[in-house]
């Protein structure tokens, strides 16, 4: 039976390792759909036009370890501004979302516009300066911590203020803020949330 999980949140605010859990725990498949326009904001950093690279995107595309550098995540919100880039995509994210045995989709807009019919819906956040310590913590030194909460801030603003699927919370979201909670207290938050829709379901 398919059963689709939505996470949806701001930067660096742990929707990934929370997804990651999640989708184990129930033993799910994860998207984590970010990954779709940090290569399609790759491609525009390498000279290609962002519509027709997130046209003819493929799945190898996505496993590209140099997908995870702070000049691609910006590179990524610049493209996820795109009506067109944001439409090429659709698709492989529905299909994933319906596919049997159930997915987690993590993003910003997954519970308001790529599913909005999704059986469980969470909204992942924390404050900017949790999420930038995290962030700063698992880039290593490759950046300074203010430069990391300048990045932050520009890309949580850029991405909730864009016309089309701007980040937000579904009206329907259960929200959890991370700021204070461990790794483990976030993951049982969450769990507990969708038990909760699962049981209604
Ligand atoms: O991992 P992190 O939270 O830093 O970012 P990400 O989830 O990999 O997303 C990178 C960028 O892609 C975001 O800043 C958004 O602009 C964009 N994005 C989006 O517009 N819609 C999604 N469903 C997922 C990501």
């Amino acid at each position: 039976m398919p059963f689709t999980i939505a996470i949806d949140g701001p930067a660096a605010a742990g929707k990934g390792t929370i997804s990651k859990a999640v989708a184990a725990h129930y033993g799910f498949a994860h998207l984590d759909t970010g990954l779709l326009y940090r290569a399609v904001g790759a491609k525009m950093l390498a000279g290609v036009e962002p519509i027709a690279a997130a046209q003819a995107l493929l799945p190898e595309d996505l496993a590209d370890a140099s997908l995870r550098t702070p000049e691609v995540a910006q590179a990524a919100s610049k493209v996820a501004t795109i009506p067109e880039v944001r439409a090429a995509l659709v698709d492989f994210q529905r299909a994933f979302a319906r596919r049997q045995g159930g997915a987690v989709l993590d993003g910003r807009d997954i519970g308001t516009v790529i599913c909005p019919d999704a059986e469980a819906k969470l909204f992942v956040t924390a404050s900017a300066e949790v999420r930038a310590q995290r962030r700063h913590a698992e880039q290593q030194g490759a950046q300074s911590y203010d430069e990391v909460l300048a990045d932050v801030i520009a890309r949580d603003e850029r991405d909730m203020n864009r016309a089309e699927a701007p980040l937000k919370p579904a009206a329907d979201a259960v929200l959890i803020d991370t700021s204070g909670l461990s790794i483990e207290q976030a993951v049982a938050a969450a769990i507990a949330a969708v038990d909760a829709r699962k049981d209604n379901v």
